[in-house]
């Protein structure tokens, strides 16, 4: 997928990934990262997500990285956030846009980078307690994943996980979404995680009429 396949997307509308409200098995499964107030939380390739929010919302603050700036510019207009923006030290075409989501008499931190992930490093990104990745890996054809998970492991020092994927006959229609069995999961991650399959659940997402799709979310610690 290059990035003009995801830049017309956006500019299309042709959004359907885009969920209007926070996705039920992240907020079922997330105690499954033990995580502590404040934590910072990881969401790659996030679009605009409402997720982020949710997140915020536990207490947590976000780092999201999405390739699509007029995406990123619309999760802030759209949470009402005004956030500021700075360029990256060394490559002035990449942009970080940090806002604060206050609940009561709490605030947490969106920042949102406006790059291509594999374009950032662990120092940009800075600390990150565990991954919220949906709709992330299965967006990326096959070609593309292994570099995508090392990149993944690398900026996050093996943060743990919660992973969502789609299943179905991959002959049946094309990606994205792309179907992502228990093997490749493994292949991917398994060196260095423990992988453990929480749920699997039927789904709608992407699918096409009379196929079977099923969504699993995985923890990988
Ligand atoms: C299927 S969408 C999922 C978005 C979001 N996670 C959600 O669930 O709504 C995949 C997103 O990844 C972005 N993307 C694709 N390739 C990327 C890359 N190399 N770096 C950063 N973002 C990328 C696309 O622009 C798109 O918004």
């Amino acid at each position: 997928m290059n990035p003009e396949f995801w830049h017309k997307r956006w500019q299309e509308k042709r959004i359907g990934f885009n969920q209007s409200a926070v996705n039920p098995l992240l907020t079922e499964y997330i105690d499954h990262l033990d995580l502590a107030v404040g934590s910072r939380i990881f969401v790659p390739l996030c679009g605009k997500s409402i997720d982020m929010v949710w997140l915020a919302a536990q207490g947590y603050d976000v780092v999201g990285v999405e390739l699509v700036e007029t995406a990123v510019q619309a999760f802030f207009a759209e949470q009402n956030i005004q956030p500021i923006v700075s360029q990256h030290l060394e490559n002035p075409d990449i942009k970080c846009y940090q806002g604060q989501l206050v609940d009561g008499d709490e605030q947490r931190t969106i920042t949102l980078w406006a790059a291509d992930i594999f374009a950032l490093t662990s120092t940009d990104l800075g600390t990150i307690d565990a991954i919220y990745d949906k709709a992330a890996l299965i967006a990326l054809p096959a070609d593309m994943r292994p570099d995508y998970s090392e990149q993944i492991r690398k900026v996050s020092d093996n943060a743990p996980q919660l992973l969502i994927t789609l299943n179905y006959d991959q002959s049946k229609k094309d990606g994205p979404p792309f179907s992502i069995n228990h093997e490749q999961v493994q292949q991917y991650y398994g060196s260095h995680y423990q992988i453990c399959k929480l749920a699997s659940e039927p789904s709608s997402i992407g699918s096409a009429p009379n196929l079977k799709v099923t969504e699993h979310i995985w923890l990988l610690k």
